[in-house]
């Protein structure tokens, strides 16, 4: 079957899906430098956490690859790398696989093997270096969002001893699917998995106000895969779980992160945190999904996490496709339009923090962690090697 595809690669070659036209357009842009790269995050063209670090380490693969560094020395080719994936680096604060990502390539590429190595052989070896290194964040992600899926899917059916007579509902919010990653997605993963295992009975998907990824990107993948799914607002959430109660056994809130911290706070699209108080409130399961790409075990607690604020028209004005008289959606003609006074104040958030306490489940590709009796995630049997370093550093 065909897949959503928001990142199209071969060494030399990189082709972005253009998120700002679904569901009515797939419209792929090349991006061959690191301007470009910041250009399509920051203007959300492509977006979603790993979406957005594999961009930037793509990005600069192929300028890299087209020849883009001219430095000859090894450590001024180094500094030149370094000096990219700072700036790209600077595209959206609150997502940390662009920062994990950029410590990768910034290791790989200071470790890379120049033994015997003089101009411009240093150079070559640096330089394939970082675009395998690229290359493999690519890969890489596509396997986790499997193994996520896997390990999510069988922690739930264990919750519910779920089978194909017993599937279970889930709801979902933003978008964290294929559009969001190389393939498979995160939270989108493990509903698409249950699926695929005749666990999931039906998904239900929120609009994502201001930004709406969950009615313009979730829903897509949804009715592309042909899940058996619902949208709903974002304030339509509490009366679902209340009808849940007596008839339509909800499971639990599946959602993916932004940035996962080391006491569990988890940072991710605005409006997560209320659905997990009311996940709590209707004794909801609330799962978050996150590869290891997506924790900071170097933040304490969710209070340090920055969080992006975006411009004003996101609340104010909607652009979209044209419905013509007859009700049918014509993909050629889009108009924005305005939907508040615009001279209203607004608050923007893109993201917010949902406390530790009030999630089940962590589910990364290593496996699933849950709090301990002490009521805290710990991350050591996911992330052994990143907690030894920080233990390390602190001696
Ligand atoms: O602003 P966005 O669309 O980049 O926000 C996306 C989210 O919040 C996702 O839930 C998160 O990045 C995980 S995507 C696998």
């Amino acid at each position: 079957m065909a897949t959503l595809q928001a990142i199209k690669y071969s060494r030399g070659k990189l082709l972005v899906l253009d998120q700002l036209r679904l569901p009515h357009e797939n419209h792929y842009d090349e991006v061959s430098t690191a301007e470009e790269a910041f250009d399509c995050i920051r203007s959300m063209r492509v977006r979603g956490a790993p979406a957005i670090a594999i961009v930037a380490a793509l990005a600069h693969a192929v300028e890299l690859h087209n020849g883009d560094c001219t430095a000859t020395e090894p450590e001024e080719v180094i500094a030149h790398i370094e000096k990219r994936l700072d700036y790209l680096k600077e595209s959206r604060p609150t997502a940390v696989d662009l920062s994990n990502a950029i410590t990768l390539l910034k290791l790989a590429t200071r470790a890379a093997n120049l033994e015997g190595l003089a101009h411009p052989e240093a150079k070559e070896a640096i330089l394939n270096t970082y675009i395998k290194t690229a290359e493999e964040i690519l890969a890489k992600d596509l396997h986790n969002n499997t193994s996520i899926g896997s390990h999510g899917a069988a922690w739930l059916q264990q919750q519910y001893n779920a089978s194909s007579e017993r599937p279970i509902s889930v709801l979902t919010h933003c978008n964290t699917g294929s559009l969001a990653t190389s393939g498979h997605g995160t939270a989108l993963g493990i509903i698409r998995t249950l699926y695929s295992e005749g666990l999931l009975k039906h998904a239900y998907c929120t609009e994502t106000r201001p930004y709406n990824q969950g009615s313009r990107l979730t829903s897509f993948e949804l009715v592309f895969e042909g899940i058996p799914s619902t949208l709903i607002t974002d304030s339509m959430a509490g009366a679902l779980f209340n009808l849940h109660r007596e008839r339509m056994n909800i499971g639990a809130v599946i959602v993916g992160a932004d940035r996962v911290v080391r006491n569990g706070d988890t940072a991710n699209k605005i409006g997560t945190y209320q659905l997990a108080v009311l996940a709590r409130h209707h004794g909801v399961k609330f799962v978050v999904a996150a590869p290891t790409t997506s924790i900071d075990l170097e933040t304490d607690t969710g209070s340090a996490i920055e969080i992006e604020e975006r411009k004003r028209e996101e609340l104010t004005q909607i652009s979209g496709a044209i419905v013509n008289e007859n009700g049918t959606v014509d993909t050629s003609k889009t108009a924005k339009v305005a939907i508040a006074d615009q001279r209203i104040g607004v608050w923007n958030p893109a993201f917010d923090v949902t406390p530790h306490e009030l999630i089940d489940a962590i589910v990364t590709e290593r496996g699933t962690v849950v709090k301990g009796a002490d009521g805290k995630f710990d991350f050591s049997q996911v992330l052994p090697e990143r907690l030894a370093s920080i233990a390390a550093r602190q001696l």
